[in-house]
C-alpha cells in the first residue's frame, strides 16, 4: 500500500489524499470483516497443528538419540497491512478468498537447528506424516541466494478440524541453522534500514559471512558426526522398522 509520492519540488514525500482514502476503506473493509477475523483465527490453529508436530517429532527424535535436534521455534502471522500490501502489489484482488488461493505465507514457523542433517530429517519426516501435503519446496541450503541467504523453505498444507468441517490450511515453514538465523536477522534489518552509509560494502560483507557460516556449518556437522558415531539418520530408523515389522 505505498501511498507515497516524491514531490518534484522539494525532494521530500507527499500524499495523494484521494489513493489514500480508497486505499484506507479497501484495507478496513477487507480486514474489519467478521470473515477476515475467522480465516486469521484458522490461521493461527494451523501454526498450532505445525508446532505441535515439530515438537512431536523433536521430543520422540530426542529420546531416540539423547540429543535434541529443534533448538528453538518461532511462529508469525502475517500482519493485516502487510496480507493487503502483498495482494496489491501482486494486483491480486483483495477478498478472503484471494488470501486462501495467492499468499502460502499468512502462517509461517521457522524451525532453527544446530545442524544441517538435522534440518533434512526433521523435513522429510513432517512430510512423510499422511495429513501434510508438500505444496513446494525451495532448498536456500543447497542452492543458496545471491546475496547469501540460506534456508530450507517449504509451503505445506495442512487440515485442522473445526465444529462442522475439515479445512485445509497453508503454511510457510522455514528451517535454518542458529548460524542461518544469525546472518539472516542481521541481512533483514539492512533490507528494511533506509539510507545505511556504505550499504554496499555491508552487502558483500555479509556474503563473506554468508560463506563462512555455510563452511562452519558443514564442519560442526563434520564434528557432530564424529561425536555421535552411531546415530541413527531417518532413512536408517525407517529400514529398521522395515527389517522388523
Ligand atoms: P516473499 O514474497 O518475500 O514471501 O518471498 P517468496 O514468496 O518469493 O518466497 P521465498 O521462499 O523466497 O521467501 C520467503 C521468506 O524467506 C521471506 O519472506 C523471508 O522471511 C525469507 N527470505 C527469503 N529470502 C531472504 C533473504 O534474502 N534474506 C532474508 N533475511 N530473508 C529471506
Ligand atoms: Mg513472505
Amino acid at each position: 500500500m505505498d501511498t507515497t509520492k516524491k514531490n518534484s519540488n522539494s525532494g521530500k514525500y507527499s500524499y495523494d489524499s484521494t489513493q489514500v482514502s480508497s486505499d484506507m476503506a479497501a484495507f478496513w473493509t477487507l480486514t474489519e470483516s467478521a470473515e477476515f477475523r475467522e480465516i486469521m483465527m484458522m490461521y493461527r490453529c494451523a501454526i498450532r497443528e505445525v508446532q505441535t508436530k515439530f515438537e512431536v517429532l523433536d521430543d520422540e527424535l530426542s529420546h531416540r538419540r539423547n540429543r535434541k535436534p529443534i533448538e528453538y521455534i518461532i511462529s508469525r502471522i502475517k500482519r493485516p497491512e502487510s496480507i493487503v500490501e502483498k495482494l496489491q502489489r501482486k494486483g491480486y484482488p483483495l477478498t478472503i478468498e484471494s488470501i486462501v488461493q495467492n499468499l502460502n505465507d499468512v502462517a509461517g514457523i521457522r524451525i532453527v537447528c544446530s545442524f544441517i542433517d538435522d534440518i533434512y530429517d526433521i523435513a522429510k519426516m513432517l512430510v512423510k506424516q499422511d495429513d501434510v501435503s508438500l505444496i513446494e519446496v525451495k532448498d536456500y541450503i543447497r542452492n543458496p541466494k545471491p546475496n547469501g541467504y540460506r534456508s530450507h523453505h517449504m509451503i505445506i498444507e495442512i487440515p485442522i478440524f473445526l465444529s462442522d468441517r475439515k479445512q485445509p490450511m497453508r503454511v510457510e515453514v522455514q528451517l535454518r541453522t542458529i548460524a542461518m538465523d544469525f546472518w539472516s536477522s542481521l541481512e533483514h534489518q539492512l533490507k528494511y534500514k533506509k539510507d545505511v552509509p556504505h550499504a554496499q560494502d555491508i552487502v558483500s560483507e555479509l556474503k563473506e559471512c554468508a560463506d563462512v557460516i555455510a563452511k562452519t556449518d558443514a564442519k560442526m556437522q563434520e564434528i557432530k558426526n564424529r561425536i555421535y558415531l552411531d546415530e541413527m539418520r531417518i532413512e536408517d530408523i525407517w529400514s529398521s522398522q522395515e527389517e522388523t515389522s
